[in-house]
């Protein structure tokens, strides 16, 4: 091993996360790089993952009901916004009632540009680079006295926390928040298992992809040399946890080096690494989770074509 190990958050992530006992696994996070997130903004599309257009379309119907319930001198920050192209119904909405104020909070320089761009002609956009929780709490520092914060949290994301971790993250929020601001959070609902699978392990191979390249992506930045073709794209759901699964399965018995975390790996045949949770909601659920975190549910619009939900949840 010639490169010397770096001591970034990546390389400390993955080698803690294949080197610990049992089940391997890598965070959901470092899925999305460049070429990860162009491959997301491609799931986006698949006829079987119909996630996202689901939540477009419950937020174009009812936008006019989620402002209407809101007080007037509202500002509305987004948790992960990307181009915020599923907020343009809210901010169209608002600016016909007051002067639209939108802060998209995102890590990706690129979106957030995208989204000054094309959301600048409804509102004022304030882009934040920065992580939720950060930008989150520098929004709140920045309102002024009688602005009501409407907070959203689009996409289902929270599925991707550990069950206990959504809830903590919940009340984190809530703890940005003053009693009367509100939170839109989407969520995706308990549905067929079939429908599930094909959404996550689609036949065109581009959800393969998008997991795969968690693997080029080590290779990449952290000079190591798994061999892609060796690896395979497996879904599970687990029914008691209400949630997909997605791992990467070793085809061979083989070994990885990663120089630049200072690892080497052995993989059995048929091993995985556990890259993604998914978890699926049932709409009570959603409530039961808001109230432990300090939120009360107001209302909640549900999509019939592909079951899932926005709640609007109010800090109490
Ligand atoms: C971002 N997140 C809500 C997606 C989901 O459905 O859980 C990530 C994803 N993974 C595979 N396909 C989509």
């Amino acid at each position: 091993m010639s490169a010397p190990a770096l001591d970034n958050e990546f390389a400390q992530d993955v080698r803690a996360g294949l080197t610990r006992r049992g089940q391997k696994t890598l965070p959901c996070s470092y899925l999305y790089d460049d070429v990860g997130s162009a491959l997301f903004e491609a799931i986006t599309y698949l006829p079987e993952y119909g996630l996202t257009r689901a939540d477009a379309r419950v937020i174009q119907m009812h936008a006019g009901d989620l402002i209407e319930s809101l007080p007037p001198n509202l500002i509305t920050a987004e948790l992960g916004s990307g181009s915020g192209s599923k907020t343009r119904a809210i901010l169209e909405t608002l600016r016909d009632r007051e002067p639209a104020v939108y802060y998209p909070i995102d890590l990706s320089v690129t979106a957030l540009e995208k989204c000054a761009q094309d959301l600048g002609s409804l509102a004022a956009v304030f882009p934040m680079r920065a992580a939720y929780l950060e930008g989150l709490r520098e929004v709140a520092e920045r309102r002024a006295p009688g602005q009501t914060l409407l907070v959203l949290f689009l996409g289902s994301t929270i599925g991707n926390f550990e069950a206990d971790r959504a809830v903590d993250f919940l009340y984190a929020i809530r703890q940005c928040l003053q009693a009367g601001d509100a939170l839109l959070l989407g969520t995706d609902l308990v549905k067929p298992v079939e429908q599930l699978l094909a959404a996550y392990d689609d036949p065109t191979g581009v959800t393969a992809a998008f997991n795969l390249n968690l693997l080029a992506r080590i290779n990449r930045e952290l000079d190591g040399d798994f061999d892609l073709r060796q690896f395979e794209h497996v879904v599970v759901y687990s029914q008691e946890a209400q949630r997909i699964e997605m791992h990467l399965r070793s085809r061979i018995r083989q070994t990885v080096r990663i120089r630049k975390a200072g690892l080497v790996v052995e993989f059995e045949p048929h091993e995985t690494i556990w890259t993604e949770a998914c978890h699926k909601f049932r709409p009570e659920q959603v409530c039961v989770m808001a109230r432990a975190a300090g939120f009360r549910l107001s209302a909640q619009w549900v999509d019939e074509e592909w079951p899932f939900a926005e709640s609007l949840l109010v800090a109490g």
